[in-house]
């Protein structure tokens, strides 16, 4: 006979998270930090990245099949950790899903609304994210003014594990020289709008001006995706060890070489990358 008084043991969330490739992991990261006590399905589209220089049509069609791959596996919430797919096409990805759908860009454009006191924030992202304006539609409808600026270069940078690397901070001075100019000079929050940008955070606090606030899209999502499932969110700190975590199980699907996904995700997430299954995506 079921006993009523009883707790009940609260289900564990089943978490898709979809990026363009590996990047995503940073968000991943964020997540079970705060979520520990979840099943995580990650799917990185590693065959046709980067998707940062590709159209919205094309963005739409790829992230849309991922998705559904995803769901087809027992996602209950999908995590759409890959800024450019966010920015291009989360209209598209929440039509086709049937669960709900978390996207990087608004919880990022949240905090950087929340953090700034000018009232004027620097987003930095793909061509692609920057072009769409994604960001400063979100960052305008919060009353925030936003310079918004394509760091192409960051990514192969990030890729090539270059994030301490004097080639990386001059192309950074450059970049931030520029996104901070002109009428953006009084600008006290910096955004970081594309999934590898928080393993440069160190490297950008460095090169940026003193004053800023770095607002991680990553962490602004995690913080979203526990609001959402009603559930506390840890804090990542240090003493936060002590807290009572759960185990999170990590399965991780990728569209080219596992091997390889393997190598690269474990420098992304900062835990050892285990079960990947390739995954070949009919077009
Ligand atoms: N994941 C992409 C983003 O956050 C960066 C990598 C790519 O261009 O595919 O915008």
């Amino acid at each position: 006979m079921p006993n009523s008084s009883r707790p009940r043991t609260p289900l564990r969330p089943k978490i898709g998270v979809f990026d363009s490739g590996v990047g995503g992991l940073t968000v991943l990261r964020a997540l079970v930090e705060r979520i520990p006590d979840a099943d995580y399905l990650y799917f990185g589209d590693t065959a046709r990245l980067p998707y940062g220089s590709k159209s919205a049509a094309t963005v739409a069609h790829y992230a849309v099949g991922a998705v559904r791959y995803l769901q087809d596996e027992g996602a209950e919430l999908l995590v759409i950790a890959c800024n450019t797919a966010t920015a291009l096409a989360l209209k598209e990805i929440k039509a086709a899903a049937g669960v709900e759908v978390i996207g990087v860009v608004e919880p990022g454009a949240a905090a950087a609304a929340a953090a700034s006191r000018t009232g004027k924030v620097v987003v930095i992202g793909t061509e692609a994210t920057m072009a769409s304006h994604a960001y400063r539609r979100a960052l305008e409808g919060l009353k925030v003014e936003v310079r918004e600026k394509a760091c192409p270069l960051f990514v192969p940078l990030v890729e090539e594990g270059w994030v301490e690397h004097a080639v990386t901070e001059q192309v950074a001075r450059i970049y931030l020289a520029e996104a901070f100019s002109d009428d953006a000079r009084d600008a006290d929050v910096l955004v970081l709008g594309c999934t590898h940008y928080p393993l440069i955070k160190p490297l950008l606090r460095r090169v940026a001006p003193e004053h800023m606030a770095i607002v991680d899209s990553a962490e602004s999502t995690a913080r979203a995706v526990a609001r959402q499932l009603q559930i506390e969110a840890l804090r990542p700190s240090a003493e936060a060890k002590s807290e009572r975590r759960g185990v999170p199980v990590l399965k991780f699907f990728a569209t080219d070489s596992a091997e390889k996904f393997r190598k690269m995700g474990t420098r992304f997430l900062g835990l050892p990358v285990e079960e990947v299954l390739h995954v070949d995506l009919k077009e």
